[in-house]
């Protein structure tokens, strides 16, 4: 056994929020919209709903087990558990699939940070619908606005990280949670009293089924992954922080289950908002930043200090929700290097942050000046965005739920579960199930269907 003591979280609820601070981020609030108005709403959410609670949470659980049973961060983790195989790949794969998610994130990350400028100088006042569309366009393909911004963010993530992860990530996210929520609820309640909004639920409640295609299936797996945080092994990071006393099957349905409320409610907010303001569904990944500050002007044009606080309001909450999850894509790396190499944790992070900087900002520019430099037909944020979520995330989760459902010996699994036979798990042999048999041939499937091989 190791003598050396980590870290770790020190509440239940300090577990939960962190990891739910992971989980509910722009991926929520800025992706699930703008992927669910792509592929035309209510189906597309059903099928969502469908991978989140197939896919998602068992594998989240999956995370969870490998972590708390190894005590040791993602690119360790497989080592310890099944030491010279070929699995370790997994989790070293994983570590490196979080740095691509935290350059182009960041930058997205970025943008809520010059919209909580602009909110606060008041600068959304007066403007037309149009004039969102543009000034977001001049912005994003700016060349020095945007990496400014993702680099202040990078450092915001960094000096959090420094500070290790009860300080650092426990106390933040349970502050930032639950008003994330509140002002959510507030906002939800707001868009649907705006003329014109009856549309927008329409488009979320009622599912064309005809719609229903390959990309739907491919999107709203990806969507799921990316937005419970699984698939690359934050969760194995975090469990590794895990008391032995806490619930895992709990915890992962608790986080699915915040999680999923916070997309659904985000697409209550922006849907109604840009059917009012009359912005297309699919207009793309704008869509958050063009129709938001836009309703708070109509909304609320009688009195403009309404509009004022609920634009100000909503992009710190934003930015606040993103933090909590560029924090845990940092910490994969950060306590890989951090205890593998046996650098200090600031050094560990100092690299960390360095290696995603350029690669932020490489992503920012390839939305301005490097428009034209694509690889196969992407822009690099494009590409980091596709190649992660709909590609490298879903094949981690894969392996992850045939490791556990196959590898790892069943009194583990089932000992992880039950907290050593201290808890009944009715649903053990379901969990068991799906992660042996129903998820890993659910990802094949859908993967086959995308190439058109079914
Ligand atoms: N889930 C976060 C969001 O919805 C983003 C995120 C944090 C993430 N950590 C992750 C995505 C790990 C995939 C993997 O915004």
């Amino acid at each position: 056994m190791e003598k050396k003591e980590r870290a770790g979280f020190s509440s239940k609820l300090g577990v939960i929020l962190a990891s739910a601070g992971s989980a509910v981020g722009l991926g929520n609030i800025w992706r699930f919209p703008y992927e669910a108005g792509n592929h035309g709403g209510a189906a597309f959410i059903l099928v969502y709903l469908g991978c989140v609670l197939m896919l998602g949470i068992p594998i989240m659980l999956a995370e969870l087990i490998i972590g708390r049973q190894a005590r040791a961060n993602t690119g360790e983790a497989f080592d310890k558990l099944a030491p010279g195989t070929p699995w370790k790949w997994v989790g070293l794969v994983g570590v490196l699939t979080g740095i691509l998610i935290l350059s182009y994130y960041s930058v997205v990350a970025g943008w809520t940070l010059e919209f909580i400028g602009e909110a606060v100088t008041n600068s959304f006042a007066d403007k037309q619908a149009g004039d969102f569309i543009q000034s977001f366009n001049a912005f994003t393909t700016n060349s020095w606005r945007p990496v400014i911004w993702t680099v202040t963010f990078l450092l915001l993530t960094h000096f959090i990280i420094v500070r290790g992860v009860e300080k650092g990530i426990e106390k933040s996210s349970k502050i930032m949670m639950p008003v994330l929520f509140l002002l959510m609820i507030l906002m939800a309640v707001c868009t649907a009293l705006l003329p014109g909004a009856g549309a927008g639920l329409t488009f979320l409640l009622k599912p064309d089924f005809g719609k229903v295609n390959a990309d739907v299936f491919l999107g709203a797996m990806g969507q799921a992954f990316f937005s419970l945080s699984v698939g690359m092994g934050v969760l194995i990071t975090y469990g590794s922080y895990f008391k032995k006393d806490t619930n895992l099957t709990k915890t992962a349905f608790s986080v699915g289950m915040i999680d999923t409320l916070v997309a659904i409610l985000s697409g209550f907010i922006i849907f109604p908002a840009a059917f009012a303001v009359g912005v297309e569904p699919d207009s793309g990944s704008g869509l958050v930043f063009i129709t938001l500050p836009n309703v708070f002007q109509q909304a609320f044009g009688e009195i403009p200090v309404l509009a004022y606080i609920f634009s100000v309001m909503f992009y710190l909450l934003l930015a606040l929700a993103a933090l909590t999850s560029t924090i845990s894509l940092h910490e994969v790396a950060t306590s890989y290097l951090h205890e593998h190499y046996r650098l200090t944790r600031k050094r560990a992070a100092t690299w960390v942050t360095t290696a995603c900087i350029i690669l932020a900002t490489l992503c920012s520019l390839s939305l301005g000046v490097g428009k034209n430099m694509t690889i196969f037909g992407f822009t690099l944020f494009n590409l980091f965005d596709n190649i992660t979520a709909k590609v490298l995330l879903p094949v981690g989760g894969f392996f992850i739920s045939i490791f556990v459902g196959w590898y790892l010996d069943k009194n583990v699994v089932r000992s992880e579960l039950t907290n050593g036979g201290t808890l009944r798990l009715p649903i053990y042999q379901l969990i068991v199930f799906i992660l042996k048999f129903l998820a890993p041939i659910a990802i094949v499937c859908i993967f086959a269907n995308e190439l058109g091989l079914l």
